[in-house]
């Protein structure tokens, strides 16, 4: 796939997916810039925006460094386990601002920067956004609300006559540095996880996101849902 000369912004560049997204992107000749808070991690040759997704100035400031986006990865997220009968809602709020509130508004301000032509969304959920798994607490509430959002989005973009593109991708787990913070107190469990299955990586999930950018413009992928061969939910 050749991507010279389109844009592309991905956030959580620093780690995990959304290292190996920018990093596919760039190899497919796209121009990249990774926003995240730790940018001295992002891969070498993407243009490094620093930005704390939980502050609305900083999101600001991100995208007016901009002059033009054909592609947005609204990929960075926090898992925290926080159940809604025992968690800390200090733990459900910062999940909900990165995970929720700043994705929505990445997509509202990237639609500005847009060309008429469509520019691509592609929102990273979870199978924990299409069923809640018993540990799922306030996380996968959030991930249900990025399809949400995507399928919100995509619908008031048809009735403008907006030919922008609103994807998702849904993958169940995939060994990153999130499954360390998401198992904190639970390390035998996820070193039992780890060992029982051949997990995703962040190279297949970033796969799935190259397969949706590859897809002629009358192709309006909506979700891809992706699981180890081994994950039994
Ligand atoms: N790993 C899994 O099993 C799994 C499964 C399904 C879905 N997901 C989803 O996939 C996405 C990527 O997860 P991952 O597993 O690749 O996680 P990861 O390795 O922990 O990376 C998370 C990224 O999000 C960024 N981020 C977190 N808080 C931020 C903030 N306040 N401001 C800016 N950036 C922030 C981090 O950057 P900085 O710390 O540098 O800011 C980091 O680059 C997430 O949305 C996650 O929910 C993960």
């Amino acid at each position: 796939m050749n991507l010279s000369g389109k844009t592309a912004l991905v956030t959580g560049a620093s780690s995990g997916m959304g290292f190996a997204i920018a990093e596919q992107l760039q190899q497919a000749g796209a121009r990249v810039f990774g926003l995240c808070r730790n940018i001295s991690k992002i891969p070498a040759a993407v243009h490094p925006i620093s930005c704390d997704l939980t502050s609305p100035e900083q999101i600001d400031a991100a995208f007016a460094s901009l002059d033009a986006l054909d592609i947005l990865i609204n990929n960075a997220g926090i898992a925290i386990l926080s159940g809604i009968s025992d968690g800390d809602p200090a733990d459900w709020q910062k999940m909900w601002q990165v995970n929720v509130h700043a994705l929505a508004t990445c997509c509202q301000k990237s639609l500005a920067l847009f060309p008429e032509s469509g520019g691509q969304i592609v929102n990273i959920s979870s199978m924990s956004g299409h069923r809640v798994p018993r540990t799922g607490g306030f996380y996968a509430p959030t991930k249900f609300a990025v399809r949400a959002i995507s399928d919100a989005l995509r619908t008031e973009l048809r009735s403008q006559d907006n030919p922008t593109r609103v994807a998702c991708v849904s993958p169940g787990f995939v060994d990153t540095p999130l499954l360390d913070v998401y198992f904190k107190g639970r390390e035998q469990q996820l070193e039992e996880t780890k060992t029982s299955m051949d997990m995703l990586t962040a190279e297949d999930v970033a796969e799935s996101v190259m397969h949706i950018l590859r897809t002629p413009a009358h192709v309006d992928v909506s979700d891809i849902m992706l699981r180890c061969t081994q994950q039994k939910i």
